[in-house]
């Protein structure tokens, strides 16, 4: 018999509902997006999150039911990101979904944000391990072994921003809207990388990543040039800035694939809608791991959605893991 997964999703400024069959098949995925609301912030604001989370949850339960063509009657489990993230968005998510499974008596999962972010590989591909999966987000980005189903080793992660917090940051410093990340890709694609900001960490003997220096690096030469009088070209900015990162993200990721002995790569999070890092992720990979697998979800899939919670906890589902009631946000929660 299907097991099917009712999904949902609250950990950031996305409210989303998605139903999933067998970890596998989307039925439906409902995603409210609250950027508009955020945008004149400059970045979210998590009152204002939270308040959007209680507004819409509902909406997007019954929709997704809906649109998925099934009764609440049919569902197999309810899995919940509780962390990480938000505090007050992640509870209106988790008890949204304590209420619903206490209702219909459901079981209830509780699932790591980031491990739905490397599940939504799952919609393409079904997994083999060992995996290297490169993780990253607005808040994260850690390169994460594992070496069966929900089982994560960190191998490395960043020591200060996240890639899409340093696109988000650099973005503002040009004059675009939060979030940048899209923006400032498709401004990358007409420029050339004249500036060649440094590419930290990349001769270290390790899995882990800085993003603050170059986005110091970044702030200082517009700062400077504004000082001249000088005008710099966005795309040029883009294009150096993402070369950096994009150089840093895959060198890392291809050296932790050819120590660890991972039959597939997936590259999984928000910034993984990024086209120059799915681009020269995909080259790197072909050229130098040519026996290895690389997944890239789609990128409607990349950003925050409940399909990817579902998928996770189906396989949380299967290995028995459940909450009671007590589950609680863990706005700090790690691997
Ligand atoms: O995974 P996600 O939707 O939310 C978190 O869990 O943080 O990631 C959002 C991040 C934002 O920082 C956004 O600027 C970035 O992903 N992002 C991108 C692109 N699309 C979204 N960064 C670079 N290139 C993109 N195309
Ligand atoms: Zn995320």
């Amino acid at each position: 018999m299907s097991e099917l997964i009712l999904g949902i999703e609250s950990s950031c400024d996305e409210t989303s509902v998605a139903v999933v069959k067998d970890g596998k098949i989307i039925l439906s995925n409902i995603v409210a997006s609250q950027i508009k609301s955020h945008k004149r912030f400059g970045g979210v604001v998590p009152e204002v999150a939270s308040r959007h989370h209680v507004e819409q949850i509902t909406r997007c339960i019954e929709q997704s039911l809906q649109e998925a063509q099934i009764t609440k009657k049919e569902l197999t489990a309810v899995a919940v990101t509780y962390g990480p993230g938000l505090v007050g968005a992640l509870l209106i998510g988790v008890q949204a979904a304590k209420a619903f499974a206490w209702a219909n008596d459901l079981p209830l999962v509780p699932v790591n944000h980031m491990a739905g972010h490397i599940y939504a590989a799952r919609f393409e591909k079904p997994l083999q391990f060992p995996l290297l999966a490169l993780v990253v987000s607005g808040g994260h980005t850690e390169l994460v072994y594992m070496k069966e189903d929900a089982s994560y080793e960190v191998l490395g992660e960043t020591r200060d921003d996240a890639a899409g917090e340093a696109y988000d940051k650099v973005g503002r410093v040009m004059g675009l809207s939060y979030p940048s990340g899209k923006e400032i890709d498709q401004l990358a694609h007409l420029g050339t990388d004249r500036y060649h900001f440094p590419r930290a960490m990349l001769q270290e003997d390790n899995f882990d990543f800085s993003f603050s220096g170059l986005k110091s690096a970044f702030i200082n030469l517009v700062h400077n040039s504004e000082q001249r009088q000088e005008t710099l070209s966005q795309e040029d900015l883009a294009a150096s800035f993402q070369a950096s990162v994009v150089e840093v993200l895959v060198k890392k990721t291809i050296r932790a694939a050819k120590t660890y002995p991972v039959k597939q790569l997936i590259v999984a999070g928000g910034v993984a809608a990024n086209q120059g890092l799915r681009e020269t992720m995909k080259q790197k990979v072909s050229a130098e791991l040519p026996d290895k697998t690389l997944i890239i979800p789609p990128l409607r899939l990349c950003g925050d959605n409940a399909a990817m919670i579902a998928a996770a906890g189906h396989v949380e589902f299967i290995q028995n893991k459940r909450a009671d009631l007590a589950l609680n946000a863990c706005p700090g929660l790690s691997f």
